[in-house]
């Protein structure tokens, strides 16, 4: 017997497909709306392979609100919603900010005007720990400054936050969820799913894996002055499935009235500060395989050191990201060799 229908809009992105895999495992219905601007439908037989179901798709983007009102319409009783859908480049975010407003805010308004119409019981918001900006004090905790958000895309985050918030405030009838996810890494450990990026890879992993299966020359490492004990940046690399299963837990934390309030909100991380080079030296230790790599200068408006305190999460959710580092970072190896063999990279 099916748990109820969940709409997973950009559900065929990168934290979206996994997500969706974990929900049909837990036995939800699910029904994914993605405009494909930074994804492909081949995703879709991706999760096919790996749960057994086709998730119902509706190609189209959440900013139109006659799409999605279409949509509520074709796929009644959606009992939930987990949004993903929103453009995530910080640099591109720099020169395109109307766009990134836009697609981010729209998305999420329209999300929050349907879903009283409809009977939608929760929302689970996608957010960052950019919002923390550069902190005072690691690990973060919830309770840690909301810092100036130093991209229009960090913005869109913080924005998001307060809008669900007042909204939540004024009486909304329904609760929200909003997580934020520290650096998400890896793949579906059956190499049937991964992060596919656009172009040039920006993100440290895809950029890794591409330069060690020879796509990429040499991959710079952003800086070694930072102060940090190798002088490279750390961060908080959380494994993209352990990411996903969180997300699970929170949509039946709402529909089974187990919030404790209206509105809260998760940091999602391990807990664990790695820095850039120690991620490589993990890379090469846990394949095998030589990464070519530089120093060169700081890239601008980067974050010298970031990690999370998750133990709000671990302890009212129950959860806990669990995949050891070298298992993420064989996962990231294993998906980027399936795109090889797939002809794709
Ligand atoms: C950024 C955003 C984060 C967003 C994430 C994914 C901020 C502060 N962070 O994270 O909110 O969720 O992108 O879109 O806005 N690096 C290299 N060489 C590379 C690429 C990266 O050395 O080729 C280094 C960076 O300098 C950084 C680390 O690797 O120290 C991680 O970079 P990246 O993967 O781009 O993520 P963030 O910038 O941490």
């Amino acid at each position: 017997m099916s748990k109820g229908r969940i709409l997973v809009t950009g559900g065929t992105g990168y934290i979206g497909s996994h997500t969706t895999v974990e929900l049909i495992n837990s036995g939800y219905d699910v029904v994914i709306i993605d405009n494909l601007s930074n994804s492909n439908r081949e995703v879709l037989e991706g999760i096919k392979s790996i749960t057994g179901i086709m998730p119902d798709f509706v190609e189209a983007d959440c900013t139109d609100l006659d799409a999605l009102t279409g949509l509520f319409e074709k796929y009644p009783g959606i009992k939930g919603i987990i949004n993903f859908a929103a453009s995530k480049a910080v640099g591109e975010s720099m020169q395109k900010p109307v766009l990134y407003y836009r697609n981010n805010l729209n998305t999420l308004m329209n999300l929050l005007d349907i879903m009283p119409d409809y009977g939608v019981k929760g929302l689970v918001f996608s957010s960052s720990c950019t919002v923390y900006g550069e902190p005072d004090v690691n690990p973060v905790t919830e309770k840690s400054p909301i810092k100036k958000a130093t991209s229009p895309y960090g913005n869109t985050k913080q924005i998001s936050e307060e809008i669900i918030t007042d909204v939540i405030n004024a009486g909304a009838p329904f609760k929200s969820i909003i997580l934020r996810y520290f650096n998400p890494v890896g793949a579906h450990p059956s190499a049937e799913i991964g992060e596919l990026p656009n172009g040039v890879p920006q993100n440290l992993i895809p950029y890794l894996t591409q330069t060690a299966i020879g796509i990429r020359k040499e991959l710079s490492v952003f800086g070694n002055d930072y102060d940090t004990p190798d002088g490279s940046c750390i961060r908080d690399f959380i494994n993209v499935v352990d990411l996903a299963k969180a997300h699970v837990i929170a949509i039946e934390r709402m529909l089974n009235d187990k919030s404790d309030a209206p509105i809260e909100i998760f940091n999602l991380g391990t807990g664990k500060g790695l820095s850039v080079l120690q991620l490589i030296d993990a890379f090469e230790r846990a394949t095998e395989v030589k990464v070519p790599h530089k120093i060169v200068g700081r890239r601008s408006g980067d974050i010298e050191k970031v990690w999370a305190d998750p133990s709000y999460a671990n302890e009212v959710l129950g959860w806990k990201a669990e995949t050891p580092i070298e298992d993420t970072m064989v996962s990231a190896w294993n998906w980027q060799k399936k795109l090889r063999e797939r002809g794709i990279m």
